[in-house]
């Protein structure tokens, strides 16, 4: 499949009124592909940091630099691409069997993290070369 295909910049409405601002996320489809299952957030991180670095057999994210700003490379073993996350109103979503880095955060960062599944360390790969075997494995299944 294509990078393009793989991941998405969501941009969503802001609800606010003169008294701030408001952003709603809604999953199944309303804003986001997936059903919420977890939620988890990220902060004082800093820009010597490299998190990540795993791939998800199942899980789907939408990642919110709610606060603050970081990068994310997101990898699928053909192609890459750096994301900026740097607006409370603009979403990453990205879909399973991505490798991804997450950097260069901002000392105010706050990176909220939307997950179609609960958590369970058996679905991730956290070894590129396994990651890349996965793949390979993946698409010969697919291609039976
Ligand atoms: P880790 O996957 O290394 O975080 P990141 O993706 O930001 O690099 O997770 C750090 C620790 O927290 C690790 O021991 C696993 C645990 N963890 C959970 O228990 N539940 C979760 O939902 C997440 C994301 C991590």
């Amino acid at each position: 499949m294509k990078l393009e295909e793989q991941y998405k910049l969501i941009e969503f409405a802001d609800l606010g009124d003169e008294r701030g601002n408001l952003v709603v996320i809604e999953g199944e489809g309303m804003n986001i592909p997936f059903d919420i299952k977890r939620v988890f957030y990220i902060y004082g991180s800093d820009s010597t940091v490299v998190r990540g670095q795993h791939a998800n057999r199942e899980t789907e994210f939408l990642l919110v630099n709610v606060s603050g700003n970081s990068k994310v490379r997101v990898d699928n073993g053909r192609e890459s691409v750096v994301v900026e996350l740097n607006k409370p109103r603009m979403g990453l979503y990205l879909a399973s069997m991505l490798w991804k880095d997450m950097y260069d955060f901002s000392d105010d960062s706050v990176l909220l993290v939307l997950a179609s599944r609960h958590y369970d360390e058996k679905e991730y790969i956290r070894d590129y070369d396994a990651y890349l075997q996965a793949l390979r494995e993946k698409e010969s299944l697919e291609s039976e």
